[in-house]
């Protein structure tokens, strides 16, 4: 599999300004379907606690690897309104991740808005704007792709960061969490 076919999106949606900005080693680029192995689950593990884990539990991390397959050929068979890009370090491992997916919308002349999701940069890198680097190219391919806007949600005490980035708080987040029983992903 060339490495073109092995990438989530085309990379003519990542901005050569952004990569040019990269500390010197860094590149940026669309996820890549073997990128579990450069470290892309230990990335996102920054956004929840995962613990001691025992080896059943790491049983079940295996599975989350085929998982993370299967979700990655999901996500390419979609890739006109899903795009996870990641940053690589010069040691050829992630370092940071995030992803923005476009909704189709009836209102606004049938307008696009980009939602970004899942923004994590390695416990060891942070501080070295890597963050504001994804930010920067998730917004790139908002701007590309015809979006109107682009939002997203965060915790109060990333706001300074998310204000650095270009973005004004706006309105409130809601949230409903299912019950227990029906977390099971069905679709
Ligand atoms: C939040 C996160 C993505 C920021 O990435 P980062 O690479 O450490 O941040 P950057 O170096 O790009 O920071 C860019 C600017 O924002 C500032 N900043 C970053 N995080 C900040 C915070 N929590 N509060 C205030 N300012 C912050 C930096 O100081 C920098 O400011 P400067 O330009 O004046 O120097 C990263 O810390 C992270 O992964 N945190 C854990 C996961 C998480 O919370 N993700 C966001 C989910 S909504």
């Amino acid at each position: 599999m060339s490495i073109q076919e092995n990438l989530l999106f085309t990379p003519s949606l990542i901005s050569p300004e952004v990569q040019a900005a990269l500390p010197k080693g860094y590149t940026i680029r669309p996820l890549a379907s073997d990128d579990y192995e450069r470290g892309f689950l230990d990335v996102l593990s920054v956004l929840t606690v995962i613990g001691n884990i025992s080896k059943a539990q790491f049983l079940v991390l295996i599975k989350l690897f085929f998982f993370t397959l299967e979700r990655f050929f999901y996500l390419k068979a979609h890739n006109h309104e899903y795009f996870t890009l990641v940053i690589v370090s010069s040691e050829d491992r992630i370092v940071g991740a995030g992803t923005i997916f476009i909704e189709r919308k009836f209102i606004r002349n049938t307008g696009l808005v980009g939602h970004i999701e899942d923004i994590a940069v390695d416990k060891n890198q942070q501080g070295k704007k890597l963050g504001l680097r994804i930010i920067q190219a998730l917004k790139y391919v908002g701007a590309k792709t015809g979006c109107y806007k682009v939002i997203l949600d965060c915790s109060e005490k990333n706001v300074p960061f998310y204000e650095k980035c270009g973005f004004q708080r706006k309105e409130v987040e809601m949230a409903w969490y299912c019950s227990e029983n029906s977390t099971k992903a069905k679709l």
